[in-house]
Order: structure tokens, then C-alpha cells, then sequence
């Protein structure tokens, strides 16, 4: 039985719509009040392919994929999950941050969705997403946690104390880890997204051959800065010149081992700093295989636990979106409403969240 607490805030099935950059993916996430939600179906489609010509994220197209994407994606999860669009309860969408004209396709069709069933929307902001994503795998974490975010456009480690509960203890003071991959491959000759092709080749390579600066590492603090490196991987590269597709794989393995140090060492230092036992990596670049393997073996000569998302949900996904507002919802954080007059936040700090 729920109490009458429990039983106001079962936000029952929620629909979730994330559109903030390169990938449109839809969701179904059923959360009945207690314990953590389960995900019933999720859908996506990666505009990476698109892009790639281009060498980068277009905004301009994007927008337009997103349109063509999002309500087949919505049938697709339906179909999936055995549900009719009538049963859906919440309508969720990213509402920042991330390009202004994607982000408004999302919202504009949750809001209007919503409108025709006559149903409550939410936006939801797309950090939390990331830092709430570990809860859709089987061995969720239990709060408080320290949390690595390290996406394409954020690096911050927070202290989670519970949803909506978060403090930022350190974070960069100019490019993000996942910038600091794609910038290197970029020189590198690598193409777009460069993260996931520079750790593919690092791993043949011999990440002790360079020696490249490991910024802010003792810096007694936890932010981070990863301007940097780009500037001496391009120095580095211009150095090698022929011989620079000889050693492509020992940069890629260096630049890596550079990111990943830095990383790791800020990481149990606000373990320690907090003294939690509990660490969560969240975002595009705790794919990284070199990452989880080093966090990893950190962690348990630690003794502390660390919880990844699911290799598919670490890049932007409509799960970690219908999770997060199941969350906000369950635990009484937010409250989805029948407004459907939508604003984007394109930039949004996650320690102004609720404003
Ligand atoms: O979280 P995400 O999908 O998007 C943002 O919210 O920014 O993260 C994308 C970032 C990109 O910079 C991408 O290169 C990086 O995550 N990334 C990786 C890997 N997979 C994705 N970086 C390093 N190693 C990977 N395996
Ligand atoms: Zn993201």
C-alpha cells in the first residue's frame, strides 16, 4: 500500500523527449511512487552521421533531424512498452541546456502532445539527466554519492546528497574533458565525434611516448582546465610532422592518459575531500574504456563503489530524461503542470536548476 504521500506523487507513466543536440531519443519510464523507476522502452537516433561531413555539430540541421525524428521515435517506444499514448501520465522534456533550436523542437512537441492528451508536462534540465542516468542500470547507486559529470560540454564533480541536492565542488575553467577529446582527435585527424574514434586508437598505442601537461593536477583544488592540452597535442603534431601518422596512436594514447589522470585524481580527491564511499560517472566520456579501467581499480583499493551508467545511456538518450523527471517528481521535487507556455534554457548552470 502507498501512503496518501507516496500516492500523490506516482507520477505513473512518463514520456520523455531529449533533443538538446546531435541524437533525438524518446522514452517510457513508469515510476509508481516507491522505489526507483523502471525504464519500459527507450529509442534513438544519433544525427552523427549527418554531421560528419561538416566536421561538427550544425545546429540548423540538427533542428531539422530532430523534427523529422522525435514522433516516429514516440511510436516506435509505445509499440515497444504494449502502450496506447493515452496512458501516458507525464510528458518530460529537456529544457536546457544545449542549442536553442533543437532544444525547442523537443519541448514544443512535448508541450503540444501533452496539450492534446491534456496531460501535465515537465522540463527537465539535461545534467541531471546525465548525473541521474546510473539509476536506469541494474545495480542503481544509493545517495549520497560524489559525481564525475564529464560530458561534451561540462566537466564538474558535485556532491549528491539526494535528488535535487547538489553541490558543485569542482568543475573547468575553460573546455570540457569530452571538448579535450574531440579538439585532440580533430588535430589529430580523427573526424567527429572525436572521443569515442581517439580512445579506439589509443588503445594500440603507448600512452607513456609524449609526455603532455596534466593541468591543474596539483592544483589543491578540484576544478579542472584542458585548454592546454589541445595547444600541446597541435604542438606535438606539428613537431612529428611526417612522422606524424607513424605516432598517431602514441599521441592518442598519451592525450588519453593525460585526461584520464587528471580525471581520476581530482575524482578521489573529492572522495576523500567528502569522505564518501560512493563515486557515479555520468556523461559521454565515462565511456571510456581507459576511464572505467583506471576509476575502477582506484575505487576498490579505495574501497569505495562506483557506479557507471549503461554503456548505451552514457551519451544523450530520452531515458536519462524520463528518469530524471520521474525522480523529480517521486521524491516531491517538481511538480508537472498543465502550462504548456515553454521557455529553453540553452544555458543553464545545474546549481540554478530550480530558477
Ligand atoms: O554526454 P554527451 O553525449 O553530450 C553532452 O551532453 O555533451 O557527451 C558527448 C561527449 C563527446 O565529447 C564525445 O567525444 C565524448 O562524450 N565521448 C567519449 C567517448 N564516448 C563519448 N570520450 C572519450 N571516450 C569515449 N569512449
Ligand atoms: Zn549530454
Amino acid at each position: 500500500m502507498l501512503t496518501p504521500v507516496e500516492a500523490a506523487r506516482a507520477p505513473g507513466l512518463v514520456l520523455g523527449i531529449e533533443s538538446s543536440c546531435d541524437e533525438t531519443g524518446v522514452a517510457l519510464v513508469h515510476a509508481d511512487g516507491t522505489g526507483v523507476p523502471r525504464l519500459e522502452a527507450h529509442a534513438l537516433h544519433s544525427q552523427i552521421e549527418m554531421h560528419q561531413a561538416y566536421g561538427g555539430v550544425v545546429p540548423e540541421l540538427a533542428s531539422r533531424d530532430h523534427i523529422r525524428r522525435v514522433l516516429p521515435l514516440a511510436r516506435q517506444v509505445l509499440a515497444e512498452a504494449g502502450r496506447r499514448l493515452d496512458e501516458v501520465d507525464v510528458v518530460a522534456y529537456t529544457r536546457g541546456p544545449g542549442l536553442a533550436g533543437a532544444l525547442l523542437v523537443g519541448s514544443g512537441v512535448a508541450c503540444a502532445l501533452a496539450a492534446a492528451l491534456g496531460k501535465p508536462v515537465l522540463g527537465v534540465h539535461h545534467l541531471e539527466g546525465h548525473l541521474l542516468s546510473p539509476f536506469l542500470s541494474a545495480d542503481p547507486p544509493e545517495f549520497p554519492f560524489v559525481a564525475l559529470l564529464v560530458s561534451g560540454g561540462h566537466t564538474q564533480l558535485m556532491r549528491v546528497d539526494a535528488v535535487g541536492d547538489y553541490r558543485i565542488l569542482g568543475e573547468t575553467i575553460d573546455d570540457a574533458a569530452g571538448e579535450a577529446f574531440d579538439k585532440s582527435a580533430k588535430l589529430l585527424g580523427l573526424g567527429y565525434p572525436g572521443g569515442p574514434a581517439l580512445s579506439r586508437l589509443a588503445e594500440q598505442g603507448d600512452a607513456t611516448a609524449f609526455k603532455l601537461p596534466r593541468p591543474l593536477l596539483h592544483s589543491g583544488d578540484l576544478d579542472f582546465s584542458f585548454a592546454g592540452l589541445k595547444t600541446a597535442v597541435l604542438t606535438q603534431a606539428r613537431k612529428l610532422g611526417d612522422d606524424l601518422a607513424a605516432r598517431q596512436a602514441d599521441l592518442a594514447a598519451s592525450t588519453q592518459a593525460a585526461i584520464v589522470e587528471v580525471l581520476l585524481k581530482k575524482s578521489m580527491s573529492a572522495l576523500r575531500e567528502t569522505g564518501l564511499r560512493r563515486l557515479v560517472v555520468a556523461g559521454g566520456v565515462g565511456a571510456n574504456r581507459e576511464l572505467r579501467r583506471q576509476l575502477n581499480a582506484a575505487c576498490a583499493a579505495a574501497r569505495v563503489r562506483v557506479h557507471y551508467p549503461e554503456l548505451h545511456l552514457c551519451t544523450d538518450n530520452g531515458a536519462m530524461i524520463a528518469m530524471a523527471a520521474a525522480m523529480r517528481l517521486q521524491s516531491g521535487h517538481a511538480v508537472a503542470d498543465h502550462r504548456y507556455s515553454f521557455d529553453v534554457r540553452p544555458r543553464w548552470p545545474l546549481d540554478a536548476i530550480d530558477t
